[in-house]
């Protein structure tokens, strides 16, 4: 019964979504926070030299493009890039659905299925009996998918325009099914939020709704892979122009060719995506999608690393880093410096029995005078083909997602096992450092320095969690200081507070925030659980309400929202809030703990039974006896 009204409520709020975003897009707008005054966009100044960078100029699309440059089109419409996010009616069909493929399959005590129904893959998760009898499912339509399909490929769900990731990944090379990256440490459900930086990286374009943790302005996406703008940037003044048939001599300055740029900004425009450090801060005032080929990225997006010296051999980091460390990089200059597109064609990959013959080429290109040093004849000994990359980028042995598959630290010898990694963070010594180093504006990269040292601190243990608050604490005071309405800043400073234990402060401060923007989604959900922390019931509420009605697919403020109505003895409000939440998310041990108690409060043995043997279910074996006698006292 509990799996066909969850079916019921999902079919039902498949066809509320039209009208939802309709309505959505009617509702008066709540403003952002206002533009700081004197915070110049970079994209201003920069249109003197690019006039297709001024924030004005509009993305023709790449259709626009196909019609006069037909050769490229179609060549990068075979890369990987062009395949990087799919309507999945459209993606190509690389996955098996049979049970050779692990379909179903089982994993953290949970049972997994995927069908393909027509246009849409149908994804379930449920949770199981002794018997084979499902006690709790959540079956979701997956209407776009991420990743060509090289290393892995992964599903999202779009509820309401609000996005969000599938537990479950397509693994091509292993021809199997299993849990998306990181979901065995952490199983985020259907419930982990698909937030703009992800989609920076691997879809065209999206508008983020302000202020929304995952709420992108339909139609969702524009251009689902990555397109000609994204490294040509817009493309209107360059469209026209050409329709016009205006004259060009030298370097057509309507839109960039990187081709042209300084390598450091040639390199920028691979940057954006494959610079892969531990954190991306935002800058004040800027966002994911400002950001324009041609222009400096860290005026827009400033990306941490790990201090070099805490990362000797970089062998699992992204293709950024490792190019960075290499020879070839640290020993070229001027027009002639290494760069990613020295050596690939950004509009074609080599087919397979090319690929030997393009990279030597382009490794001669430089190492024409100065070659290797291993007498031909010894190198077709040991490969006949004389691969340069077969000796010298070889693989790195990681199939992670996000760290570098080839070596692109383009070694001398292939080395053997890379040695164990430094522990890291060492306490005392800066565990960040800007990848692109030399900023003059002092004060703002302490902030963006400060905010990255927050968030890192959050996945770290509480110990190291509390020290890195502390060091970034001074900074953001002095940032919200200067710019009261920085509220990227205002979070990270609410937040460091908490690590510190000082939480009547961050109350204040996440206040302030709200204060200026009432439905600032992040900082509501915080404010929300530190009000649950502070046992200040009434206001938790508040908070919870707010944030689901921000979002209510978010299973979290529900959860708060049934344990500051438990706190009150609601019972009935708590049934309410938990079931919405255990929708969601059935999954939660907590939730169906507040409602096996509520429900008994309430005198309704029956139901409070069926929810128990769920709740006995999801419990880790050894804790079930304890929970058996807890709930034999409650009943009598
Ligand atoms: C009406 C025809 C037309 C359209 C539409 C068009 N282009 Fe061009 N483009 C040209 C011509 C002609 C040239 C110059 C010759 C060449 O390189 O093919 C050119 C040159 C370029 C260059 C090289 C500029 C330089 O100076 O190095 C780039 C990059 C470029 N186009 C990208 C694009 C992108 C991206 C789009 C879509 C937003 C696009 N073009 C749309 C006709 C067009
Ligand atoms: C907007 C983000 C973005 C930009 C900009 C970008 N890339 Fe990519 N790139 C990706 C993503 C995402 C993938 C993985 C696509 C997939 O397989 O789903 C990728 C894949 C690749 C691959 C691997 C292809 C293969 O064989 O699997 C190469 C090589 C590459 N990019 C080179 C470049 C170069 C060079 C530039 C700069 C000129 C660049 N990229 C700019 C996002 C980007
Ligand atoms: C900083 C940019 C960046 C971010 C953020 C990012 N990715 Fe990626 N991702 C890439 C690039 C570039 C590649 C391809 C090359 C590689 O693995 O380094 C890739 C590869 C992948 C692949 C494998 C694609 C294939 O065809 O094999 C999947 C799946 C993927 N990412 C999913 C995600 C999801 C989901 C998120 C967000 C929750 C995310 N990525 C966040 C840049 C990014
Ligand atoms: C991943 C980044 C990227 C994407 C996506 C991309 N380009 Fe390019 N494009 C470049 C780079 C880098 C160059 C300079 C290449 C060089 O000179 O080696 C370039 C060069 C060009 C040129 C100059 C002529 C030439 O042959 O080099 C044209 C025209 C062009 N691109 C059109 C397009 C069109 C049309 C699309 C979409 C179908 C597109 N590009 C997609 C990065 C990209
Ligand atoms: C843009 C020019 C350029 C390109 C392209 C290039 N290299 Fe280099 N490479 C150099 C320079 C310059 C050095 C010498 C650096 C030094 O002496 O400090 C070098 C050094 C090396 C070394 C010696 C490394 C060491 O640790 O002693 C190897 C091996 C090498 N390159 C291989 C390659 C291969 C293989 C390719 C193609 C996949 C390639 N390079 C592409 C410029 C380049
Ligand atoms: C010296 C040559 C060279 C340079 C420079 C280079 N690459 Fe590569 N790259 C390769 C080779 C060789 C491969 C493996 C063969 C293939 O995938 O075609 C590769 C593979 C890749 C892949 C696929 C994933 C993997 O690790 O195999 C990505 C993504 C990529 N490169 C991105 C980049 C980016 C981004 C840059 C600039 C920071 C860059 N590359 C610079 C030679 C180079
Ligand atoms: C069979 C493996 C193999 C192949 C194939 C190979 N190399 Fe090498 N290469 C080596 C080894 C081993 C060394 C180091 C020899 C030494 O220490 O003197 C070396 C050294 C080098 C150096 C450093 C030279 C110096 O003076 O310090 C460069 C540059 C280089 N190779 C480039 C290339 C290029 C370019 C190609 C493709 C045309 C290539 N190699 C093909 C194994 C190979």
């Amino acid at each position: 019964v509990f799996t066909a009204r969850l079916r019921a409520l999902l079919v039902l709020a498949g066809a509320v979504t039209s009208l939802a975003v309709a309505w959505w897009w009617w509702r008066p707008r709540v403003p952002s926070a206002p533009a700081t005054p004197g915070l110049a966009d970079p994209r201003l100044a920069g249109a003197a030299e690019w006039p297709n960078v001024h924030p004005d100029v509009a993305y023709a699309g790449d259709e626009a493009c196909a019609g006069c440059h037909a050769t490229i089109a179609r060549s990068y419409g075979a890369h990987p890039m062009a395949h990087s996010v799919s309507p999945a009616e459209a993606a190509s069909r690389i996955e098996e659905f049979g049970a050779r493929a692990r379909n179903p399959f089982d994993a953290g005590g949970l049972r997994y299925r995927v069908e393909r129904r027509g246009d849409v893959f149908v994804h379930h998760e449920s949770l199981l009996d002794a018997q084979g009898h499902t006690l709790a499912e959540v079956t979701a339509e997956i209407r776009s998918v991420v990743g060509s399909g090289q290393r892995g490929r992964a599903y999202l769900l779009d509820r309401d325009g609000r996005l969000f990731q599938s537990p479950i990944t397509w693994y091509p090379q292993k021809h199997l099914w299993d849990l998306s990256p990181g979901y065995t440490q952490k199983n985020l459900h259907f419930t982990r939020p698909v937030i703009p930086e992800c989609l920076f990286c691997h879809a065209n374009r999206v508008e983020p709704v302000a202020d929304t943790t995952n709420r992108y302005v339909p139609p969702l996406f524009r251009g689902h892979a990555i397109g000609c703008e994204r490294c040509h940037g817009p493309g209107e003044l360059h469209v026209r122009a050409r329709q016009e048939g205006t004259e060009v001599e030298g370097i057509d300055r309507t839109i960039v060719n990187p081709r042209h740029l300084t390598p450091a900004l040639r390199d920028a425009v691979c940057q954006q995506c494959h610079l892969q450090g531990q954190e991306r801060v935002v800058r004040r005032g800027r966002g994911y999608f400002d950001y324009r080929p041609g222009l400096p990225l860290e005026e827009f997006l400033v990306d941490f690393v790990k201090p070099p010296e805490d990362n000797p051999d970089p062998k699992f980091v992204g293709t950024v880093e490792q190019m960075h460390r290499s020879r070839c990089y640290l020993g070229t200059r001027g027009e002639q410096k290494l760069g990613c597109i020295s050596c690939h064609d950004p509009h074609a990959r080599p087919a397979p029995h090319q690929q030997v013959a393009h990279y030597r080429d382009r490794c001669l290109n430089c190492h024409a005078g100065r070659g290797c040093s291993l007498p031909l004849e010894a190198r077709r000994a040991q490969n006949p083909d004389d691969s340069c990359i077969a000796c010298h980028m070889p693989a790195t042995g990681s199939d992670v997602n996000h760290t570098s598959i080839t070596d692109h630290r383009i070694p001398r010898r292939a080395g053997g096992a890379a040695p164990p990694a430094p522990p890291w963070p060492r306490p005392g010594k800066p565990p960040l450092v800007p990848f692109h180093p030399g900023r003059k504006d002092f004060e703002e990269a302490q902030r963006d320095l400060a905010v990255a040292l927050v968030r890192l601190g959050d996945r770290q243990p509480d110990q190291v969690n509390r020290w890195m608050a502390g060091e970034a604490l001074p900074l953001l005071e002095a940032a919200v200081t200067r710019h009261p309405d920085d509220l990227a800043a205002r979070d990270a400073q609410g937040d460091a507070l908490w690590s510190q234990g000082r939480l009547e402060e961050a109350m204040a401060v996440y206040e302030g925030t709200l204060g200026q923007v009432p439905r600032r989604e992040f900082t509501l959900a915080r404010a929300s659980a530190l009000a649950l922390r502070l046992k200040r019931m009434d206001l938790a509420e508040h908070y919870a309400r707010e944030a689901i009605d921000i979002n209510p697919w978010r299973w979290e403020p529900h959860l708060d929202l049934a344990t500051a109505l438990a706190e009150r003895r609601d019972w009935e409000g708590v049934v309410a809030a938990g079931l919405k939440c255990l929708e969601l998310n059935p999954f939660s041990i907590r939730a169906r703990g507040l409602l096996v108690n509520a429900l008994l409060r309430q005198g309704q043995k029956v139901r409070a039974q069926a929810e128990f043997e769920v709740l006995l279910a999801l419990s880790p074996s050894e804790k079930r006896e304890a929970l058996r006698t807890w709930f034999a006292r409650q009943l009598r």
